[in-house]
């Protein structure tokens, strides 16, 4: 195959077996079924049939999320969906891990490609001096085996591949790009553009493999768009399907805590799903360094969870799950933290915060969206959940 066409495969479906395309679907289906189908009925039995045997136990309703799984533990229904939720997870990596593993020489073979011809015109630019902190190299967050960063060949692209195969099996597409329900990059640039804000430089931190950052550079045709990862074999195959898409987007290997960008450089900072996985020490140097690298006027905005201080017990002991289950152990005291006091704490001043949440603009009805943006409307739910709203979180610096 020549090398054009080559770098075009970059980021194309995966050559799956028949068996492996059908393993795929089934984890898809799997985890649909235990994430909206019997969660709700394991929230029909705690509202049956625990909160009350609780309260006649204790005198009072379970007050906390951990109060909550306390009560939770040990009911069948919990430890059925739990266990399911956590096989659902695994298995996701591992129905898309073989046929990326047989076409890995070629998968890398065109990132390289994809660098030497770059068609686009954008960069990579690795650091393999760079210290890979401890919440990603001492686990396989979210189960995922090898994480972000492990290199398991020369040159290797397997964890980005894996990662972006994968989350298709995870979402279905819904938040990362597929197909066209849009994702969350695309709602975020879409919500900025519709208000008027124009970023001439943007960053997007722990951008992974790159699929939330593309919508930026084609909402945005015009402006120098970042993104930073601690894992090489991400960004080699971000970068390469951005070359094969034709967005000129600068990839590199840093840590969001200490960047080498200068003082007040990016006009747009933003995130997706990042925040949850760094300790609570990390976090708070993420929002100082953000802080340093925007310029006056320029925006902080981070799509995460929301905190546990908008949201009700329940939802909290139901998303926190990942903490204790998912190789994600920061992703409950992250939601504990006071979002307003963390942002001030890293430079940004009270009235200038932002939290908003933003319907997923390609599913959202663009008069709804319209709404949204002008304030007029409520969300269409209050919850992040299904990925049909996005929580954002951060700040002007003025
Ligand atoms: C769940 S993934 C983010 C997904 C991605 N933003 C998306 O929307 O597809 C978290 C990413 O953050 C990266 N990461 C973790 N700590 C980091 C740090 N200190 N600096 C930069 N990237 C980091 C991980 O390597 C990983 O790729």
């Amino acid at each position: 195959m020549d090398a054009h066409a080559n770098i075009k495969n970059v980021g194309r479906m995966l050559d799956s077996t028949h068996d492996e395309v059908h393993r795929q679907r089934f984890v898809s289906v799997l985890r649909k079924k235990v994430l909206v189908d019997f969660a709700k009925d394991m929230k029909t039995v705690y509202e049956k049939k625990v909160a009350g045997r609780h309260k006649r136990r204790t005198g009072k309703a379970p007050k906390d999320a951990r109060e909550i799984r306390r009560a939770m533990l040990h009911e069948p229904v919990f430890e059925a969906w739990s266990s399911l939720r956590y096989n659902a997870q695994y298995m996701t990596w591992w129905s898309v891990q073989p046929a990326v593993e047989r076409q890995l020489p070629e998968l890398i073979q065109a990132a390289k490609d994809a660098h030497l011809a770059n068609p686009a015109g954008g960069s990579l630019e690795l650091d393999n001096k760079l210290h890979i902190p401890g919440y990603v190299s001492q686990l396989d967050v979210h189960q995922m085996p090898g994480c972000f960063q492990t290199e398991f060949t020369k040159d290797d692209v397997a964890q980005g591949a894996v990662y972006f195969y994968g989350t298709t099996v995870f979402s279905g597409g819904l938040a990362h790009r597929r197909g066209n329900k849009g994702s969350v990059g695309q709602t975020i640039a879409q919500y900025l553009k519709h208000k008027g804000f124009k970023p001439k430089r943007i960053l997007d931190m722990g951008c992974t493999a790159g699929s939330n950052t593309m919508p930026y550079k084609e909402i945005f045709p015009q402006a120098e768009v970042h993104g930073i990862d601690v894992g090489a074999p991400c960004l080699r195959f971000g970068h390469a399907r951005a070359e094969a898409e034709g967005h000129a987007i600068h990839f590199s290997q840093q840590s969001a805590e200490k960047t080498n960008f200068p003082d007040n450089y990016f006009d747009l900072i933003t995130s997706s799903f990042f925040f949850h996985e760094l300790s609570v020490p990390a976090t708070r140097n993420v929002l100082k360094e953000c802080h340093r690298i925007l310029k006056p006027g320029g925006l902080v905005l981070h799509m995460e969870l929301p905190p546990s201080a908008l949201t009700d017990a329940y939802y909290n002991f139901y998303l926190d799950w990942d903490a204790f289950y998912n190789n994600e152990p920061h992703y409950e005291a992250f939601r504990n933290l006071d979002f307003p006091k963390t942002l001030v704490e890293a430079g940004f001043k009270k009235k200038d915060l932002e939290m908003i949440r933003i319907p997923n603009y390609a599913t959202t009805k663009p008069e709804e969206f319209k709404a949204v943006v002008e304030g007029r409307g409520q969300t269409a739910r209050r919850d992040h959940g299904g990925g049909a709203v996005w929580f954002t979180f951060g700040g002007w610096k003025r």
